[in-house]
């Protein structure tokens, strides 16, 4: 692709990927939800939450809460997987713009430190990009286990700490990624606090969950854990 006219020598690619983290940062100093319900149907995007969503081997029927559920993508497919399915988040913003685009879903407005549920009122709790930043990690994930059903499953998802700059660019050169999409993927993980899989097993050790499974997702850019009482 040439550069468009009075842009000189400048590398297109490079042009585009500016242009592109330019047009995400706006979005995300103007409207959080229009970002994460852009974001969230970004095929790289749904296609790893998915694929961590599908790992987890729920059964059909499960009460299912997503903590952090921004705009309600990965709600919705928690919902057309067979789950009975309720979204919570801290940001009115991210619930009304939820409520509006998904009217069947149950969403609710709430905080992840303190949750507005009886224990054990979840067969699976799951969060993602979410425990990378609060700053109580440690009170929003007891929270979590609070309200899961024993034998239930808690799983949380964040951006990888091994995952590098010059993997980020393999990444996107593998998946075709352009415009918006590769800029998206640039700020993502340029952007949030990420964790190890050991700063995730301490973690979970801390609030008694254990043992602990890790996977990585988008090849290692994401890393999941996940806590069982039964075989997955
Ligand atoms: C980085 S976004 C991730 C959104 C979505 N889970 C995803 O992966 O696309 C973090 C989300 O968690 C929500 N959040 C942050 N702190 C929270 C808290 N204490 N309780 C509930 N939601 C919270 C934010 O409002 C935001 O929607």
């Amino acid at each position: 692709m040439a550069a468009p006219p009075g842009f000189g020598n400048v590398n297109p690619r490079r042009l585009n990927r500016a242009l592109g983290i330019a047009a995400v940062e706006a979005l995300l100093a103007t409207s959080q939800p229009r970002l994460f319900a852009t974001i969230g149907e970004l095929d790289w995007y749904a296609r790893s939450h998915r694929h961590w969503i599908d790992d987890l081997s729920l059964r059909a029927g499960d009460r299912v809460l997503e903590v952090g559920c921004a705009t309600g993508a990965l709600t919705t497919y928690l919902a057309e997987s067979g789950y009975r399915v309720t979204g919570l988040d801290r940001s009115n913003g991210m619930i009304r713009r939820a409520r509006s685009d998904h009217p069947h879903l149950d969403l609710c407005f709430g905080d992840a430190a303190s949750l507005p549920y009886d224990d054990d009122a979840f067969d699976a709790v799951v969060a993602a990009s979410v425990i990378n930043v609060v700053p109580d990690v440690k009170q929003v994930l007891s929270e979590m286990h609070r309200v899961c059903t024993p034998g239930g499953t808690i799983s949380v998802l964040v951006p990888s700490t091994d995952f590098t700059e010059e993997d980020l660019d393999t990444l996107s050169e593998t998946l075709g990624l352009t415009g918006f999409s590769e800029a998206a993927l640039t700020k993502w993980h340029r952007g949030p606090a990420k964790m190890s899989a050991s700063d995730l097993e301490t973690l979970f050790r801390s609030v008694d969950l254990q043992p602990v499974v890790t996977r990585t997702y988008l090849d290692g850019m994401l890393i999941a854990a996940s806590a069982h009482d039964r075989p997955i």
